[in-house]
């Protein structure tokens, strides 16, 4: 195929970078391109903060004389092993590499990597639309390569590779996840050939570790629209090899003509539901989350019907194991995961039943600061059919979002801690840390969520006094 070349985009290059990039690239005698999502970005009116250059030579040659005419103001850091370099100026980051002809050696899976020309490094790239490259060089400056029709895939909105997929994919499987999230992040279909090979293939993305795997699920959480990636991720039969838990939610089982929701769905709704309220992508992550614990609790109870008891608590349970497989974060983020799906049920509860003053009390206290995302992914987590089922759910919702204001702003407890300290309660008894110490101040806490005494010093003391002669302790100075 004869490479398109479109004369007259220089325009879009505006960036300073890419002209002085040109020149060095000149005085060094290398044709030299942008490409890669970069570009793509272009005609997706997209910002892209990365940009990738590629040069038909020695990246690391290149990037190094580059750093130079920069001057001190910008770092270089090159990765020998890979032949890749890289430029820091200030936010822009700007990745080297001269291009490559790769080949496989089928029984050893390594990859043979050969300096290349442009062509050859573009049709090794995951899609054609990630394969278009710009000229830097003066004499063709912005000038389009695009051997593989990218610009005509990205007006069509269609994911396609450029060689046979089974050999793009083979190169790198993680390319199948690729597909599977540009098709959801921009709305793009992907051509039929091309998923085939995914379903083909997708055992072989048991190779790729999880890491990148982390990094493709997360962009399609993010997306405008998720449940398309989850969909795909299904239907492909890579969601069983990279979320296997979240597999176990298809299905509907009936016992006596009664059959409960399938919890796929439902979570994939209630997923788009919060997607439509939030970009919070750990909130998105709990919506994903909520319901995982129903395929281990599901019974049949002839008197009541389908019951899933504890699902919160175990689902919560659950949450670090499938964040420590699949590579996510192990810190405040996860647990904040975990207490959104250990709590969700508790606003539907308040909703359902007359909201008392402590029960409210009780649900800020424990939900903290997080109070907010809750109620917004309970909100999500309605998805009936009936309209006036929904209208009375969301009323109610309404009234407990107004309870919780009301009762912050009279008792203070969301981020309350009991006004007598466990210092104060040992300094009193003469006691060294022991169980009494907590035992005393639980009560102290217990009494003011339940509204038996209110969150003040002078009640909290009393009621120290009083429990703590009951226990047979007597004060220091008495
Ligand atoms: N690429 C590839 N195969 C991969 C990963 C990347 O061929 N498995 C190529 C593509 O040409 C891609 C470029 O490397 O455009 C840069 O990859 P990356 O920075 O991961 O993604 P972008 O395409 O830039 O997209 P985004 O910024 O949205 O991640």
């Amino acid at each position: 195929m004869v490479p398109k070349l479109i004369i007259g985009m220089e325009g879009v290059l505006n960036n300073k970078i890419f002209k002085l990039i040109g020149e060095v690239a000149d005085t060094l005698g290398l044709e030299t391109y942008v490409i890669g999502g970069f570009v793509r970005d272009i005609f997706l009116n997209r910002q892209s903060k990365d940009i990738d250059i590629v040069c038909v030579g020695s990246g690391i040659a290149l990037a190094t004389a580059v750093k130079h005419k920069l001057g001190k103001h910008a770092r270089l850091s090159v990765f020998k092993n890979f032949g890749t370099a890289q430029v820091k100026l200030n936010d822009l980051e700007v990745e080297f590499v001269g291009a490559r002809r790769e080949s496989y050696d089928r029984n050893s899976r390594k990859p043979v990597v050969e300096d290349g020309t442009l062509k050859d490094d573009q049709e090794r790239r995951d899609f054609t639309i990630n394969a278009l490259a710009m000229s830097l060089n003066a004499a063709t400056f912005g000038a389009l390569l695009d051997p593989f029709g990218g610009v005509e895939h990205i007006n069509q909105q269609l994911i396609i590779t450029p060689l046979d997929p089974d050999i793009t994919f083979s190169d790198d499987p993680l390319r199948m996840l690729r597909a599977i999230r540009f098709a959801t992040q921009l709305g793009f279909r992907i051509d039929e050939e091309t998923f085939e090979a995914i379903v083909r293939n997708a055992n072989r993305m048991e190779i790729v570790s999880f890491e990148r795997v982390a990094d493709e699920m997360n962009k399609i959480v993010a997306s405008p629209k998720p449940s398309v990636g989850f969909i795909l991720l299904y239907k492909s039969g890579l969601l069983n090899i990279v979320f296997p838990e979240f597999c176990q939610l298809k299905g509907v089982e009936v016992v006596d003509g009664r059959a409960h929701k399938d919890n796929f769905y439902h979570t994939l709704q209630v997923l788009d539901n919060l997607a439509a309220m939030s970009d919070n992508l750990w909130l998105r992550w709990a919506a994903i989350l909520h319901d995982i614990g129903k395929p281990q609790t599901k019974r049949y109870e002839p008197a009541i019907g389908w019951t899933f008891r504890n699902h919160n608590f175990i689902g919560a349970r659950m949450v670090p194991q499938i964040f420590r497989r699949m590579k996510l974060p192990l810190n405040e983020k996860m647990k904040y995961v975990q207490k959104i799906v250990d709590l969700h049920m508790r606003p539907i509860v308040l909703a359902e039943e007359v909201v008392t003053d402590s029960a409210v009390r009780r649900l800020l206290w424990e939900a903290g600061d997080d109070i907010d995302d809750l109620m917004t992914l309970c909100e999500a987590d309605i998805t009936s059919k009936n309209e006036k089922k929904v209208q009375s759910y969301l009323n109610n919702f309404k009234l407990v979002r107004q309870k919780l204001l009301e009762i912050e702003e009279k008792d203070r407890v969301r981020n309350f801690q009991p006004p007598v300290s466990g210092e104060e309660i040992m300094e009193t008894f003469n006691l060294k840390p022991c169980r009494e110490v907590g035992d005393i101040k639980n009560m102290i806490k217990e009494a003011i969520l339940d509204g038996v005494i209110a969150n003040n010093y002078d009640e909290a003391r009393a009621l120290m006094m009083d429990v703590a002669a009951k226990m047979g302790l007597v004060a220091k100075d008495s």
